[in-house]
């Protein structure tokens, strides 16, 4: 049976959510260009990140991986279920992977492959609607966190034809809310933030 998301339709359907063969290829490279703003406010929102360990859950393209690379993160590493989406962040990160500062590999939200605490930042774009289970990805993202640990959840904002619902959009800060107590949401020009800390 298809695996469905939180939202209710089928996860494998749409190519920008979980990018697959040819059509899933050409959503990545759609990705890496549409979404820059969103990935350069969200950047803002994790700084300082110069020195930090940083994951990134849901890479796809790879872009934020570039961009936290680039912003002086002591290690970079991304995770992704979809082997496509590793392969072209890969590629578009190549020589910061060769360097051994980015580890891209396949995970998911629910399961990154990462140590207990071995991150002081977390950060996903535009996945968390793609996540089977909310309660699952909240308490990775905070197992991967050390203690002061940051985690930033962005999704598409108000603006955007892709906007959580209402409901769908207190589902998050609730997830979020039971693993890390207390977060913050606020609003960008291009996305909502969740921001939670350990
Ligand atoms: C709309 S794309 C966003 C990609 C990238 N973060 C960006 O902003 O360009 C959604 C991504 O979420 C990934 N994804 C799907 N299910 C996921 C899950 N359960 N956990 C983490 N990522 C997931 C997909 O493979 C895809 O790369």
């Amino acid at each position: 049976m298809a695996r469905r998301l939180w939202t209710g339709e089928p996860v494998g359907a749409n190519p920008f959510a979980l990018p697959r063969g040819p059509a899933g290829l050409a959503a990545g490279w759609i990705l890496a260009r549409t979404n820059r703003r969103q990935q350069h406010e969200v950047i803002r929102a994790l700084a300082p990140v110069a020195g930090r360990r940083v994951l990134e859950v849901g890479c796809g393209p790879g872009v934020l991986i570039g961009l936290a690379a680039d912003a002086g993160a002591e290690a970079v590493a991304g995770v992704d279920p979809s082997r496509e989406m590793v392969a072209m962040a890969r590629r578009r990160n190549a020589a910061a992977v060769r360097s051994g500062r980015v580890r891209l590999h396949r995970g998911s939200a629910a399961a990154t492959g990462a140590a207990d605490a071995e991150f002081d930042l977390v950060v996903t774009v535009n996945t968390v609607a793609m996540w089977p289970f909310l309660d699952d990805g909240a308490a990775e993202l905070h197992r991967v966190l050390r203690p002061g640990g940051r985690a930033v959840v962005s999704w598409h904002g108000a603006r955007s034809r892709f906007a959580l619902r209402a409901d769908e959009d207190a589902a998050v800060a609730a997830a979020l809310r039971r693993r890390f107590g207390t977060v913050r949401r606020r609003e960008t020009e291009t996305a909502v933030l969740f921001e939670a800390a350990t």
